[in-house]
């Protein structure tokens, strides 16, 4: 699946004297086809992470408004030959990839072999975060807050004593909310083999389990890097270290099918539909949690080898404590929908604004773009 088209707004403008020329991009993503039955032995909720076909839309209009060329490819068995023959200058990639233990790093594979610019993420930070237990592993190596955890291979394995019932037990390698509901939540040792064992069948993967974390919810979004201002169109959203922190968003899903969790059914709702969570943004929380949030989120960023741009997501421990949960290196970026656009919204960041960011981002860090001259810093002056 290929359609290539021309640009429309700012096609007859001519491109930055920073830039060669105006860039072929292409839109990577696997796409949700609801006309289609599921393959048999997946569990319900399987290809939840793909994208539907608007969102690719939206993201090749936000990036022709610029006057760059745009294509959809999409990312199956098909991509090495369909990038051939399209040459993209860079590729926008949002491929969730096709299974395996870490699909969201295919397509960063594949395209660090072909030689191919892509945005975001390279393949060892997406590969990691998509292991919700390795990232843990590595932020606990490095004293950010987690939660206990411990992870199930078989579900028969001896349960640490540090793990305090109730807990919450989740697929290690999935995202939007794949195999978590009402039963995740575990009460007993009983439930908590049930629950592990159904994950490690259904999911083909190991079950993570951790405290169950009762407090508040909170996304936090980030972008930027070192270098960023040499290369944004919008150098002045980044604070001096170079990095732009999204408002934080507090998700409320009491009113949800699945109160009190962030599930796949809750997730799956339509902003302002009844039973969908209620989206804070900014979130009312104290400047000292603010600062925490935000000091954590891009800690873990960092630590993982992130780059551009992640949404870091965290719970409230019993005692009001922030824990990490998992980082999304590669966020949903469906207009109006996905948190990280809400974010960006709530600061009055239009979407066409978000979207180029995260390719110009990429483009200077890939070559495409000249770096722009930065003023020289300002020695200290001398105190009189
Ligand atoms: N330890 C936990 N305690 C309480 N709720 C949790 C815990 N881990 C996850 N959740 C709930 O499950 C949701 C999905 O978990 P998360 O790890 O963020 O996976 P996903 O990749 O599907 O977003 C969270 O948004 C949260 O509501
Ligand atoms: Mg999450």
């Amino acid at each position: 699946m290929s359609e290539t088209s021309t640009p429309k707004n700012g096609g007859d403008k001519p491109p930055s004297p920073r830039m060669k020329r105006y860039w072929r991009v292409a839109v990577l993503a696997n796409i949700k086809d609801e006309s289609k039955p599921k393959p048999e032995g997946v569990p319900p909720d399987a290809f939840a992470d793909y994208d539907h076909v608007e969102t690719v839309q939206s993201i090749q209009n936000a990036i022709e408004t610029d006057g760059h060329e745009t294509t959809f490819i999409l990312a199956d068995e098909n991509l090495p030959y369909a990038l051939k023959e399209y040459k993209p200058d860079i590729c926008f990639n949002i491929a969730e990839g096709l299974g395996g233990d870490a699909r969201e790093a295919q397509v960063p594979a594949l395209l660090e072999m072909l030689r191919i610019p892509y945005t975001g993420s390279r393949v060892l930070t997406n590969a990691i975060a998509l292991d919700k237990t390795l990232t843990k592993r590595i932020w606990r190596d490095r004293n950010l807050p987690v939660a206990p955890f411990q992870e199930f291979t078989s579900g028969d394995e001896l349960v640490r004593p540090e793990l305090k019932y109730p807990l919450f037990v989740k697929p290690a390698r999935e995202g939007t909310g794949m195999g978590v509901d009402m039963h995740a939540r575990v009460q007993n040792e009983t439930e908590l083999r049930e629950r592990a064992k159904y994950v490690i069948n259904a999911y083909q993967q190991p079950a993570l389990v951790e405290t169950f974390l009762p407090g508040r919810e909170f996304t936090v979004g980030q972008l930027g890097r070192p270098d960023v201002k040499r290369f944004s169109r919008h150098p002045e959203w980044y604070d001096a270290d170079g990095f732009h922190r999204l408002p934080i968003l507090e998700l409320k899903t009491e009113k949800t099918a699945t109160p009190g969790i962030y599930s796949h059914a809750a997730k799956a709702q339509q902003l302002g539909e009844e039973g969908a969570p209620e989206y804070i943004c900014p979130a009312e929380v104290e400047p000292e949690l603010a600062k925490k949030l935000h000091h954590f989120a891009l800690r873990g960023h960092l630590l993982l080898f992130a780059t551009d741009v992640s949404r870091v997501d965290f719970r409230l421990d019993a005692d009001g404590n922030p824990r990490l949960i998992e980082i999304n290196p590669l966020p949903g970026l469906t207009p109006g929908y996905s948190d990280l656009c809400i974010q960006a919204e709530s600061e009055g960041i239009r979407y066409e604004d978000l979207i180029l960011e995260i390719l110009y981002m990429a483009a200077g860090r890939w070559g495409l773009l000249e770096p722009r001259e930065l003023p020289p810093m300002k020695k200290p002056g001398k105190k009189k």
